[in-house]
């Protein structure tokens, strides 16, 4: 739980702002699930709830959707979303009890997956609160692929004196998984895979400082969070100039690649 004491209200209004990127692929899941009008729908770590919401209006009055989020900041911003059949909660994804055996028809997870060190236990509570049958589906950056900024990042953080810092210096979500061991662990969970692979995402972002903001909020707190304030600041500095060098036409050009994982209880 330690990477969950950094966020700030400012971080947590930021991630709303510019958390399009995970709401444009959170999309294309909730297409792949097939979402249908009357389901009932539980979206693991919503952080400010916009998929959610989305969700809702699919669902429509006869579903319901669901947001839980173990980062309570995420959730004050979540539970300003109104809808009569959304609600959000502060839970983790490891700790579902607030919800009943049985009661969801779709469990979701976007950008969030690679959060979890526990992700044994998480799955056994997505498996338990969805009916047999229901769908899970789980949108996570490939650890097989990573994104251009973590190769800037591991480039910045190879030199001196940042390269002192060790584990300290860390660069991106920590608990990254290729699809061969998503499809390995969910069928060890009691599910069946019916589609596993990997989405190329380009980006393009107006300044160096956009990329840092998006950055930060996004991993609340955590992009180079465990260095000390002085290096950070200097890493950062360094981050830019070398983003700089990817500018284009249409910006700064950086690609995500995101394994997008639908798979049924058994
Ligand atoms: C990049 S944000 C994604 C938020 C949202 N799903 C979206 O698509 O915009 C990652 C989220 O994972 C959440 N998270 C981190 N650890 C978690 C855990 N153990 N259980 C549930 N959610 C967690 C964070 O609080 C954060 O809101």
């Amino acid at each position: 739980m330690t990477l969950l004491v950094l966020d700030t209200p400012e971080l947590a209004q930021k991630y709303e702002d510019l958390g399009d990127k995970q709401f444009t692929h959170g999309k294309l899941l909730i297409a792949d699930l097939a979402v249908k009008p009357g389901e009932s729908v539980l979206d693991v770590g919503s952080g400010t709830g916009r998929l959610t919401e989305y969700v809702a209006d699919i669902v429509g009055s006869q579903g319901v959707a669901v947001g839980i989020d173990p980062l309570p900041l995420r959730i004050d911003i979540a539970q300003q979303k109104l809808r009569p059949n959304l609600s959000f909660g502060i839970a983790p994804a490891e700790d579902l009890s607030q919800f009943a055996d049985a009661s969801f028809d779709v469990v979701y997870f976007n950008s969030v997956f690679h959060w979890l060190e526990d992700k044994h236990t998480a799955l056994a509570e997505a498996a338990r609160v969805l009916k047999p049958g229901g769908r899970l589906g789980i949108s996570a950056a490939s650890k097989e692929r990573p994104h251009t900024l973590q190769g800037v990042v591991r480039e910045v953080l190879s030199r001196e004196p940042f390269n002192h810092y060790g584990e300290q210096g860390w660069d991106g979500p920590l608990f990254k998984l290729d699809v061969a061991e998503t499809i390995a662990l969910l069928n060890a969970a009691g599910f069946s895979v019916t589609s596993a692979e990997i989405k190329t995402f380009t980006d393009y972002f107006d300044a160096p400082q956009t990329v840092i903001d998006f950055s930060t909020s996004s991993s609340f707190g955590n992009f180079l969070g465990k260095l000390p304030a002085e290096a950070k600041h200097a890493a950062i500095e360094a981050i830019k100039i070398a983003l700089e060098a990817l500018h284009t036409p249409k910006g700064i050009e950086l690609q995500r690649h995101v394994i997008f994982t639908i798979a049924v209880k058994n």
